[in-house]
């Protein structure tokens, strides 16, 4: 039997029309939350995600500030920027958008940031609030997000086997944190796996959750999936093919086709993860600004 989709794109609709009820409230007391987004260089990518980031925020109301900076911008000047950004009222949540060109020191930049104000969830006070287990800490936005889209299709995670391939800042390590917290959503007995795991397939046939997140097309194929597994794919790749108008076509990290045939559920590429992940960076933008406002709903 073939698992069922999980629909990110859908899915995260509904979180930003939640989102957009929130803001119009907030609106309503008087704070307009907003967001900084600095970007350097002119990665085509980068500036597709920064684009895309930006569109949602207008599409829910939150106030944009985009810094589009040439390449070269020195390290001081970006972290001046940044201050001025931290000293803004009217700036809730600030990012910016990785990887930085080779000379700025990113882990300098990510430290720049008001932790009160990285809704990305890098800064090392909010990791290590995550990684304890705080409840207040910011989640960054892909397990964020998939946190999110299983509690959205009924599945909870709690004493249930969950394997993690991939030990990412980005994904791996703070999907782990999450799901390892007591709290809902959590609760799982939590494996991580990377490029170093001897037998990898022995360890994901383990799995009641598969969570994916190596960035490279087959990672997974139906041999390493035990029946029933619940799979998230997080890699976004691109493989070439001449049929389509680019040239190319994305890929996850796992073999769809044969892995769904044994897999209860599993998210689509494109179509799962990353449209979740862009509604999740809206959640911590209001979250910040609720926190700002003194809400005690925060
Ligand atoms: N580059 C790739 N993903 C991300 C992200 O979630 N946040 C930032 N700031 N940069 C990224």
């Amino acid at each position: 039997m073939d698992g069922q989709l999980i629909d990110g794109k859908e899915i995260a609709g509904e979180v930003r029309s939640e989102v957009a009820s929130e803001v119009e409230e907030l609106r309503d007391r008087g704070t307009v939350p907003g967001l900084a987004v600095f970007l350097l260089g002119d990665d085509p990518a980068s500036k597709s995600y920064v684009r895309m980031k930006t569109r949602d925020c207008e599409e829910v109301g939150i106030d944009t500030r985009d810094f589009f900076l040439p390449a070269e911008t020195s390290q001081d000047e970006l972290e001046s920027r940044i201050d001025e950004m931290n000293e803004d009222p009217s700036v809730h949540g600030i990012l910016v958008q990785l990887p930085l060109p080779d000379h700025v020191d990113e882990r300098a930049i990510t430290e720049r940031i008001d932790p009160a104000r990285d809704v990305d969830g890098f800064h090392p006070v909010n990791v290590g609030r995550l990684a304890k287990g705080d409840a207040d800490a910011f989640r960054p936005a892909t397990p964020a997000g998939i946190q999110e889209m299983l509690s959205r299709i009924g599945y909870d995670p709690e004493g249930e086997r969950a394997v993690i391939v991939g030990r990412s800042n980005l994904v791996g390590r703070p999907m782990a944190s999450l799901l390892l917290r007591k709290a809902a959503g959590g609760n799982a007995t939590v494996t991580v796996a990377h490029s170093r795991t001897r037998d990898l397939g022995s360890v994901t046939r383990e799995a009641d959750l598969l969570i994916v997140a190596v960035g490279r097309p087959g990672t997974v194929d139906a041999d390493m999936v035990s029946e029933g597994t619940v799979v998230v794919d997080v890699g976004v790749n691109r493989v070439d093919d001449p049929d389509r108008e680019k040239g190319y076509r994305l890929v996850g990290d796992v073999a769809f086709d044969e892995v769904r045939e044994k897999a209860s559920w599993i998210t689509p590429v494109p179509g799962g993860v990353g449209p979740m992940t862009r509604a999740m960076l809206l959640d911590n933008t209001v979250l910040a600004a609720r926190r700002n406002a003194g809400s005690s709903d925060a």
